[in-house]
């Protein structure tokens, strides 16, 4: 398979790549060593770093020798289940490893998997970790550590000259185990890499000490642990594309609390004049988060980062920037004020000014931070800030960054762990305590009504991709295990299967070219949907064998480029029947287009309202409903962690040419933690928004549970979620729908159309079902298992009923629904009860439309009173 020449800077840009075996590293460590606990010889991860055994090596561990520790495999099959979390060494009595190594600071590792070990109760490892005199965890459990599997420590820690570098593990109190997968040691460079010895750094790069004083050197006598690590508006780093020192770089989206916007990325030669090449991967220079172009906007509010840190310690926080922006080229030109733990750091910052002038040159700035432990707060979020300085002179009124790293420092006991705290935790989701965003929220719900707005689509199929449908999505968010790379566990099953690279396979790459041969040249005759991103065009792929849809977002999106990404990480590596395929994409000339199947009955709600479209069916409709909970339920669970796709609505339901309906627009899905709920800058769609999540910011699986709910009323009554021509009452459909359940009058609002084709018991389960889904609080409604389910049963309900009037006689029919006609609405629909038993009136809407056996129930209503029958009646 041929190779598009852009196919290898494009793998910086996407999450589809792999490693590029590319020449010797920038920096190149004298000790670098990779041991794997509890195991033998040279064995291979994923990422192919060898790693050592510790049985036969010189590093076996030294222990009393009535006290020996044990060796054993991890207990389970979990996919993480990879070198160096394979094995492990585990003790109830203290054991050290000693490394010889040579003087100097060192990048210190710890790799733990909480798995079941022979022998040993999962939930009881208990520990102290010391390296020499610090104490790099104290009373920590990897198991007990937020649920997470896995869990890499990395500390920073200098050795001096004829010292070894000694880890001692004691379990703590006696009745419980210490335990170790994988140990890491890594020279780090003596220059710009974090300590800043007196009398040894250049002045301009020891950090200052905000709020406290003049400068903080960071001396030999300390140990550092690296709390955050972000490559800020771009993707994560794996340790192997490190400049050679393994360290992991994660993105910054889950922290990121106010609205960003993503400069291009860039694509000419870094400068590097001021500091050392081997400082961060040039992809973290390359990609960036800015404010965006509308001063207005910027000057009301800040570009804002928040980092949950424990309190009690100094934080050294290293910026990096890097002006990528071609138009920001002289000093002067964009400066913005710094504010870390809302105390201003730099007043007047100018990245090119800094870089000597110079576009393109990277440069980082430290800080050193104090987070005091104020009364009892035990978890503090340390807020980054940056705003523009507006003086008329400054061209550009904004702020730019292009990278985080965040160490927590040791104190003067060598203690990296406060007296009596929980285990720190690296990777905490924020929770924000403080009314700040509000203002800013309320803009956003604004902005993200207006995103994805549709994908309107037509007929596919598309073999590679079904092929690939059961390809499960790999490891977790962050840190790990590590979801760049994972595409390892399937690259031998596919190589087996088909000699081409995998990032082609899962997300094929297209030219400009093809795309624009594809659409006639973006032809406007053939858009078959327009929304806030951009255009959707019909197209034809492959030598007219193939129909997809191409969605081009226009360049000047704010939201565009991190969706474009999202989308492609998401797609390409979810595949099932009920979620829209993605095929490929094309990011030529900085443009971003999406290649999808085409779905030829387009979007839901293109068949429900404001359409010449035919009706659906009930039958139709609760057959869209259930895969659509399908595809839901499957982002939900298939992954480790779940995936909340964020904007369900009647618009990103697609329908296919057999009117199989599938979820799309992934543009706003992330990823959620293990039974957390991620907190974020509230995305959605007006109607469709959890109220929940709007209050609290806390995003979780039932936010979309909610907007299902407004989309099984918008099935059920044919109208939008928010209509705003209508009387106030009525505007949000599941406010009004909630309304008219208490007050009886449910059935006033359903799709004339259905009113005499639902079977009652159907539509009990189903209102009911709904309902539960819009409840207030996300932990009153079903999951969307349940609802996958609930619905199911209701088809069946139905199904039953019209089989039975199809097979049986009219008699049969008959005397079913004199059965049933006795108030099905029991429950939820008291005053209607009260209403058809002593109701006469018989009213039957009748349906233009008549369909075989279905015509057996209607439900009318006479007047703005209260009366609802049902009767049975005829084909
Ligand atoms: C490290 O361990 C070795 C061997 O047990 C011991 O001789 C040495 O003093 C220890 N060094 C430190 C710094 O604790
Ligand atoms: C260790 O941590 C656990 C909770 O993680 C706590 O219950 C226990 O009191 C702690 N022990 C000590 C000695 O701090
Ligand atoms: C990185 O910097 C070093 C020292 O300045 C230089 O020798 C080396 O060529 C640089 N490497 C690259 C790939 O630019
Ligand atoms: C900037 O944003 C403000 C507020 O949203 C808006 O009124 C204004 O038109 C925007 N300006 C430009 C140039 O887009
Ligand atoms: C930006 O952040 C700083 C420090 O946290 C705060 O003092 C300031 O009010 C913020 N400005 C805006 C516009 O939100």
């Amino acid at each position: 398979m041929k190779t598009h020449p852009k196919l290898t800077a494009i793998l910086f840009f996407l999450l589809c790549h792999i490693t590029i075996a590319s020449s010797a590293p920038l920096y190149m460590a004298v000790d670098n060593i990779a041991l794997s606990c509890g195991t033998s010889g040279n064995t291979k991860a994923a990422d192919q770093r060898e790693w050592v055994g510790d049985l036969d090596s010189k590093f076996f561990p030294t222990e009393e020798s009535n006290h020996k520790s044990i060796t054993s495999p991890a207990q389970s099959q979990a996919s993480e289940n990879t070198v160096p979390y394979k094995t492990a060494r585990l003790s109830y009595f203290p054991f050290t490893y000693v490394f010889p190594v040579t003087p100097g600071p060192k990048f210190v590792r710890l790799y733990f998997y909480s798995a079941s070990y022979s022998d040993f109760d999962k939930s009881k490892d208990y520990f102290t970790v010391k390296a020499g005199s610090f104490t790099l965890l104290k009373n920590f459990s990897a198991s007990n550590s937020l649920g997470k599997e896995t869990l890499i420590k990395e500390f920073c820690i200098n050795v001096e000259k004829n010292q070894k570098l000694n880890l001692t593990f004691i379990p703590f109190p006696s009745n419980y185990y210490a335990f170790i997968n994988g140990i890491e040691i890594v020279s780090m460079p003596i220059k710009y890499m974090y300590y800043s010895p007196q009398g040894f750094t250049k002045d301009e790069l020891v950090p200052e000490y905000v709020g406290q004083g003049p400068q903080f050197f960071i001396n030999y006598s300390m140990a550092l642990e690296m709390v955050y690590r972000l490559n800020v508006g771009g993707n994560p780093i794996s340790p192997m594309e490190d400049t050679g020192m393994f360290r992991e770089w994660s993105d910054d989206r889950n922290y990121l609390w106010s609205e960003g916007w993503y400069p291009n990325e860039l694509s000419v030669k870094l400068k590097y004049s001021k500091i050392p090449n081997y400082t961060a991967p040039d992809t973290v220079y390359r990609t960036a988060i800015s404010m965006g172009p509308n001063s207005t906007m910027n000057l009301v509010s800040n570009l804002t980062w928040g980092l949950p840190v424990d309190t009690g310690f100094d934080y050294l926080v290293r910026l990096h920037f890097c002006e990528i922006d071609p138009k920001v080229n002289y000093v002067s030109s964009r400066v913005f004020t710094i504010y870390l733990d809302y105390q201003i750091a730099e007043e007047r910052a100018d990245v090119i000014s800094w870089a000597d002038d110079k576009q393109y040159t990277p440069i980082f700035k430290d800080y050193v931070v104090k987070i005091e432990n104020k009364g009892n707060e035990k978890n503090h979020t340390l807020s980054i800030d940056l705003h523009p300085v507006s003086t008329p002179e400054i061209a550009y009124w904004d702020a730019i960054l292009n990278g985080v790293e965040v160490f927590k420092l040791s104190d003067s006991n060598g203690n990296l762990v406060g007296p009596s705290m929980p285990p720190p935790v690296l990777d905490q989701q924020p929770t924000p305590t403080t009314n700040k965003f509000s203002t800013k929220k309320i803009i956003f719900i604004a902005i993200g009504s207006g995103v994805g707005f549709l994908l309107v689509l037509t007929l596919v199929y598309c073999m590679i991709l079904k092929k690939l449908k059961k390809t499960k999505r790999y490891g977790s968010y962050h840190p790990q295990p590590k979801w760049w790379c994972w595409p390892y566990p399937y690259k031998q099953k596919l190589t087996r299967t088909k000699a081409s690279s995998l990032p082609e396979v899962l997300c094929r790459y297209f030219t400009l070219d093809e795309l624009k041969t594809a659409t006639n040249n973006f032809n406007e005759e053939l858009i078959i949907g327009v929304g806030g991103f951009g255009n959707v065009y019909k197209g034809v792929i492959d030598n007219g064998n193939m129909m997809v849809a191409i969605k081009r977002m226009k360049p000047e999106s704010r939201q565009g480029a991190r969706e474009f990404r999202t989308e492609i990480e998401m797609l390409s590596q979810l595949r099932h029947v009920h979620l829209v395929s993605l095929i490929g994409y094309c990011n030529d000339d900085s443009e971003m287009i999406l290649v999808y199947e085409y779905m030829k009955n387009g979007t839901l709600r293109h068949h429900l309202y404001d359409t010449d479209n035919d009706p659906l069916t009930w039958k139709q409709r609760l057959q869209i409903c259930i895969g659509a909970a399908r595809g839901l339920h499957y982002l939900h669970t298939s992954t480790k962690h779940p995936i909340i796709h964020r904007d369900v609505k009647a618009t990103n339901i697609l329908l296919d040419e057999k009117w199989v309906s599938k979820v799309s627009d992934f543009g706003l899905s992330k990823m959620g933690l293990d039974n957390s709920a991620v907190s974020t800058v509230v995305k959605g769609t007006v109607g469709y928004l959890d109220p929940d999540y709007a209050r609290r910011q806390q995003l979780t699986e039932k936010s979309d549970v909610y907007s299902f709910g407004v989309v099984m009323f918008e099935v059920l009554c044919a109208r939008k979620a928010m209509n705003q021509r209508l009387h106030a009452e009525q505007r949000n459909l599941a406010s009004w729908a909630r309304k008219c359940i208490e007050r009886g009058t449910i059935s006033q609002i359903i799709d004339p159309y259905l009113s005499n084709k639902m079977v009652p018991e159907c539509l009990n389960v189903y209102i009911e079902l709904a309902e539960s889904c819009i409840r207030d609080q996300g932990i009153h409604r079903p999951t969307m298992n349940d609802v996958m389910e609930k619905l199911e049963f209701a088809l069946e309900l139905q199904e039953n009923v019209d089989k039975a009037k199809d097979t049986n006689s009219k008699e049969v029919s008959l005397i079913h629904h004199a059965d049933t006609s006795t108030p099905w609405y029991n429950n939820v629909y008291n005053r209607e009860v009260l209403a058809s038993t002593n109701g006469t009136e018989l009213t039957t809407i009748s349906s233009g439309l008549s369909f075989p056996g279905l015509n057996s129930v209607s439900i009318s209503i006479t007047s703005q009173d209260v009366s609802t029958t049902t009767k049975t009646s005829e084909a």
